[in-house]
């Protein structure tokens, strides 16, 4: 079993790798964004709080999500598949939290793509609001069937990319110190499935050293 944390700007590919590491390794998805947005689109306590932050594109702040997270991965098919954390720790304090509550990852993965690369992949990203499935004007196109009902995230302009790059570049230094151990950097400016086989060779890697060590 192996516990990872994905790590990256925005628009980077995490979501899509996610999907992919799921299929292969079989662990828990957790997904920080997803968990806020479901909120925001229940419209409970948790949604009316987090909106405004979102709507700016600034991160939330810690103390509407970190108890969330540590319950979620307290949860008994997380324990036994483990768990790939997406959008979380963002922060020195998140990943604290994690360190202080033994939850540090196998493997932090962490996507590197220059902010002109996320432009594109932000503004072109489109959601089917039925399925959930993200797809990409020019590089995941979706069925022309549904085309029609496509809908785009309220953060996923140009104006607000630049403030949701700015936070996560404020707190790159002051995270990644955490997981110097178990840090991978992957090149996520490359296409999705060249991007998928050093993602899903990482985490193998990891598999094959784990089996080895306890042989
Ligand atoms: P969150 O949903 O986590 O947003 P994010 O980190 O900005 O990441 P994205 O979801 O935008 O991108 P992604 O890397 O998953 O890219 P994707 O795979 O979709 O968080 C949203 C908000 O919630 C935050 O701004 C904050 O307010 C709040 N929040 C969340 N967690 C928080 C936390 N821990 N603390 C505080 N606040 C928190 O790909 C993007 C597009 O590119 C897609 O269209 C895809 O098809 C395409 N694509 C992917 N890979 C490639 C590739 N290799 N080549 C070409 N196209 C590609």
């Amino acid at each position: 079993m192996t516990n990872c944390c994905i790590f990256g700007p925005p628009g980077a590919g995490k979501g899509t790798q996610c999907e992919r590491i799921v299929e292969e390794f079989g662990m828990v998805h957790l997904s920080t964004g997803n968990i806020l947005r479901a909120a925001v689109e229940a419209d409970n306590d948790l949604g009316r709080k987090a909106k405004e932050y979102m709507d700016r594109g600034e991160l939330v702040p810690s103390d509407l999500i970190n108890a969330i997270v540590l319950e979620k991965l307290k949860q008994p098919d997380v324990q036994s598949k483990g768990w790939l954390l997406d959008g979380y720790p963002r922060t020195a304090g998140q990943a604290q939290l994690l360190k202080d509550n033994g939850l540090l990852p196998d493997v932090f993965l962490c996507l590197d793509v220059p902010r002109e690369v996320l432009e594109e992949r932000v503004t072109g990203r489109r959601l089917d609001p039925e399925t959930g499935n993200v797809y990409h004007i020019k590089y995941r196109p979706a069925p022309r069937e549904i085309q029609d009902r496509l809908v785009q995230r309220p953060d996923d302009t140009a104006e607000k990319l630049h403030v949701r790059l700015n936070a996560y570049e404020d707190n790159l230094a002051s995270v990644r110190p955490f997981f110097v151990q178990s840090e991978c950097v992957v090149d996520g400016s490359k296409n999705m499935s060249e991007v998928t086989d050093m993602v899903l060779d990482a985490i193998a890697q990891h598999h094959r050293a784990h089996a080895q060590a306890e042989v």
